[in-house]
């Protein structure tokens, strides 16, 4: 398990605000990725940038990641929504699929990745 020195900071918890996301590129497993972190519902949740239906980053077409809703995150590509708190896909295309989940830790006003698997 690692300490909270050996977690990736993301952002301190001002700059995530409610319906809104940060990108950040780090290392998952040793392979630089682009992590989605976003906050729903007062809650931060963290991402691989990889649709489950296309190797595409859901901001590929433009950067946004939640949908007009705010209630879904949506791939810019095919428009597969998925909920925020489980990268599942609800729509029909890859229906229940799941994003690649990386854990997260929101602790004294700042996010990190806390993942074992993701450096800096
Ligand atoms: S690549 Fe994301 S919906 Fe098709």
């Amino acid at each position: 398990m690692k300490t909270q020195e050996e977690w990736v900071k993301v952002c301190t918890s001002d700059k995530l605000k409610e319906g809104r996301h940060v990108i950040r590129e780090a290392h998952y497993e040793g392979v630089l990725e682009s992590i989605i972190i976003c906050r729903f519902k007062g809650h931060c949740y963290a991402y691989i940038n990889r649709c489950v239906h296309m190797p595409k980053r859901l901001n590929c077409e433009h950067d946004l990641i939640f949908d007009i809703t705010g209630q879904f995150l949506r791939c810019s590509m095919h428009g597969i929504i998925y909920t925020p708190e489980t990268g599942t896909s609800q729509s029909t295309m890859c229906h229940g699929e799941q994003l690649k989940a990386v854990k997260v830790t929101e602790i004294e006003n700042m996010i990190y990745l806390s993942d074992k698997r993701v450096s800096a």
